[in-house]
């Protein structure tokens, strides 16, 4: 596995590596193949899961009258036919929100929530760091500067704490990011909104499902965003989604992602307010509704497995699977936990990584510190940010990076396994639990070889 192989391309892997391990049938071990399966398969012992993972994603024949119908029809186009407010009023309902306006990805979603939460050029948002970079880019396409809180290592998610000092003038909203499908601690972060009179946006892309206190997430705050993508858990190659409970929020994001056009409660002064085409195909919604019992019966096992796995991760000296807030339930869409070398005689985080995944259990590292990029460099040097804000503020917000002590921590130490591997049966997670037990008792030899 590449260093640091961004998530996508760790999930596709993953998918792809599932299916290039044979199934060799079950065997009786014999007095040399005993020894075999004790070694470390990095250094020529058997792997310790042969059997492959469930492909990510799927199809299903029963799908293709549905679909095929859509094709046939030649509407295609959201505004020829109602499947797109099928799929809206499907999802709402599926997460209890009075709203859901489908969109052509999360990331537009989220652009879409920006513009309709008035975030405009020199504001700033906060935003969590540790997260897809989708994040970072729909905050800076509103020619807005995502300012970062830092990550709790406990959680991986917003550190409620670090948000207050972050907050300017030129702040006006906040985007906790679910990561993972592990919900934000949303009552501290809707309190600082609420006093600082700050939007609250969601980031729920990897989160469809997830629980914290009793409700979903992508109606905690003023608006929630998901997405659809391939490798998400409800997946259409591409889709997104904005929910919130509120009629006039969500009919300004609808009129915002239909070019502008008119529509309830949002009447403009004419016809048209300002507007993008970022409209979801009937195609997409076709298949998202498809999906929509899928989804509830595959994120139980999935919860049911995560609960497996992590009564076994906890009895590893120097793996910690993560907290969640109190009262909230996460989907998965990752399974990360974080490793510690000091418990596997120094053997790094990508060596651990590639000898996890030498067993048959494909993990690794998921996000770096993306501010370092460059993305953020090729921003604030633009002309549009240096028109926007003083020198002193962009070089003060480039040095505040060093203030993200948790999140590096984070970005150094958490591994993770993905989603397609917690739909197996517990056998298959006693496997995980054995190939990292089994890396861990032969650290000091893998340290050596690997050296
Ligand atoms: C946390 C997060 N935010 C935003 C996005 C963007 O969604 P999309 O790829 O549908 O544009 C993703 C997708 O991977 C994501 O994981």
């Amino acid at each position: 596995m590449k260093r640091h192989l961004a998530r996508r391309g760790f999930i596709r892997t993953a998918a792809a590596g599932s299916v290039a391990l044979a199934w060799l049938g079950s065997r009786r071990l014999s007095a040399a193949s005993a020894a075999d399966a004790a070694k470390p398969a990095l250094l020529g012992g058997t792997p310790v899961h042969q059997g492959g993972w469930t492909r990510w994603p799927q199809w299903r024949e029963s799908w293709e009258p549905e679909i095929l119908k859509v094709f046939r029809s030649c509407r295609w186009f959201r505004g020829s036919d109602q499947r797109v407010s099928e799929f809206e009023q499907g999802y709402a309902q599926l997460l209890g929100a009075r709203r859901c306006l489908a969109t052509a990805s999360g990331t537009t979603a989220l652009m879409v929530s920006l513009h309709v939460m008035d975030v405009d050029a020199g504001d700033e948002v906060i935003v969590s760091p540790y997260t897809f970079i989708a994040t970072y880019n729909a905050v800076l396409n509103s020619r807005a500067l995502p300012v970062f809180a830092d990550t709790d290592p406990a959680t991986l998610t917003m550190d409620p704490a670090s948000v207050a000092s972050r907050i300017t003038d030129r702040t006006r909203a906040i985007m906790p990011v679910h990561i993972f499908g592990m919900p934000c601690d949303m009552d501290p972060i809707n309190a600082i909104a609420r006093q600082h009179k700050l939007a609250v946006i969601e980031d729920a892309c990897q989160a469809w499902l997830a629980e914290y206190q009793g409700r979903k997430c992508g109606t905690l705050g003023d608006l929630g965003c998901f997405s659809f993508q391939e490798s998400k858990h409800m997946p259409a190659g591409e889709g997104g989604a904005i929910t919130g409970m509120s009629d006039v929020l969500i009919d300004k994001c609808d009129s915002f992602h239909n070019c502008g056009r008119a529509v309830g409660t949002n009447k403009g002064s004419g016809s048209f307010t300002r507007g993008n085409n970022y409209r979801m195909t009937q195609a997409q919604a076709v298949l998202l509704i498809l999906q929509l019992e899928k989804i509830v019966k595959e994120t139980e096992i999935r919860r049911q497995n995560a609960a497996h796995l992590e009564a076994g991760l906890r009895q590893i000296p120097g793996i910690t699977p993560v907290r969640l807030p109190q009262n909230s339930r996460a989907v998965w869409h990752l399974y990360p936990f974080r490793y510690d070398a000091a418990h596997f005689n120094g053997l790094s985080r990508d060596q651990f990584a590639k000898a996890v995944s030498a067993e048959g259990v494909p993990c690794g590292g998921v996000y770096r510190e993306q501010y370092y990029d460059g993305l953020l460099d090729e921003a604030i040097a633009s002309r549009g940010f240096r028109r926007l804000w003083s020198a002193e503020r962009l070089k003060a917000y480039r040095d505040s990076f060093q203030e993200l002590k948790g999140n590096k921590q984070v970005c150094e130490t958490t591994v993770a396994i993905t989603q397609n591997m917690l739909l197996g049966n517990s056998s298959d997670i006693d496997h995980i639990v054995e190939a990292i037990r089994k890396v861990h008792a032969h650290s000091a030899a893998l340290a050596k070889a690997m050296a």
